[in-house]
């Protein structure tokens, strides 16, 4: 492993004690006065913001080993909304969820699942809170499922489409500047996807955009 990701490697245990201790202090402190529980929801966002940030560096290192199993994808979206909707509640971005009737089981890494989205939602988070809403859908046509995050904010230019994909790649504009970032999300969200024998569909909106990741049933 290189020395970045050695280095990241060991930011795991104390980020992921962090998170956990936060989680605990918490469930103590939910019925103080303001602002302490909000204070602490803010260092559990960022902690599991850092850990994401850690988990992509890693990623980027060193292609993951795949863990090929039944993955109910209706039942992991659901988490995937109650893990997002404080964290963007926060930065008053209304999440939507649109899914399923019944279970939609897919062979899959679900790390991987998991990694690609939340790497379009903390984009999302990150480049389109002007536009207040986000939704998250799960949807099936024939045997592909379709897993689409949309945002309303101000989208990317349509020939900047096949960049964003590219290590280090970020948009010169207004509002990727001041907005931390690294570059290798989407790189990493195409690599997994395409282990995972996924596609990732990127479409311009307007106003917004979508980011799908389409699998296989
Ligand atoms: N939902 C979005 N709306 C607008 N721009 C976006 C969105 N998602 C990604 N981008 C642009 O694509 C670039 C690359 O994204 P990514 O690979 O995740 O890197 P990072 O988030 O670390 O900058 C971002 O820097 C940003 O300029
Ligand atoms: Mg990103």
């Amino acid at each position: 492993m290189s020395f970045v990701g050695q280095v990241s490697h060991e930011f795991k245990t104390p980020l992921t004690n962090i998170t956990l201790y936060s989680e605990m202090l918490s469930e103590y402190l939910e019925d103080e006065p303001t602002p302490v529980p909000e204070y602490l929801h803010i260092i559990r966002a960022e902690s599991k913001r850092l850990t994401r940030l850690v988990q992509n560096v890693l990623t980027f290192n060193k292609p993951s080993r795949l863990n090929i199993k039944q993955v109910n994808l209706t039942i992991l979206i659901k988490q995937i909304y109650q893990t997002f909707k404080p964290i963007l509640e926060a930065k008053s971005l209304q999440l939507n969820i649109t899914t399923l009737e019944n279970d939609c089981i897919v062979d899959t890494d679900e790390d991987s699942v998991m990694q690609i989205l939340n790497n379009f939602l903390s984009n999302a988070e990150k480049y389109a809170f002007n536009g207040k809403r986000i939704d998250l859908s799960l949807t099936r046509k024939g045997k592909l499922v379709t897993i689409t995050v949309r945002d309303y904010g101000d989208g990317i230019a349509s020939h900047l489409l096949k960049q964003i994909f590219e290590p280090f790649y970020r948009v010169n504009s207004s509002i990727t500047e001041g907005v931390s970032g690294t570059g290798i999300g989407l790189t990493i969200a195409k690599q997994l996807a395409s282990q995972i024998h996924g596609e990732i569909k990127v479409m311009n909106h307007n106003p917004g955009m979508a980011f799908s990741l389409i699998l296989m049933e």
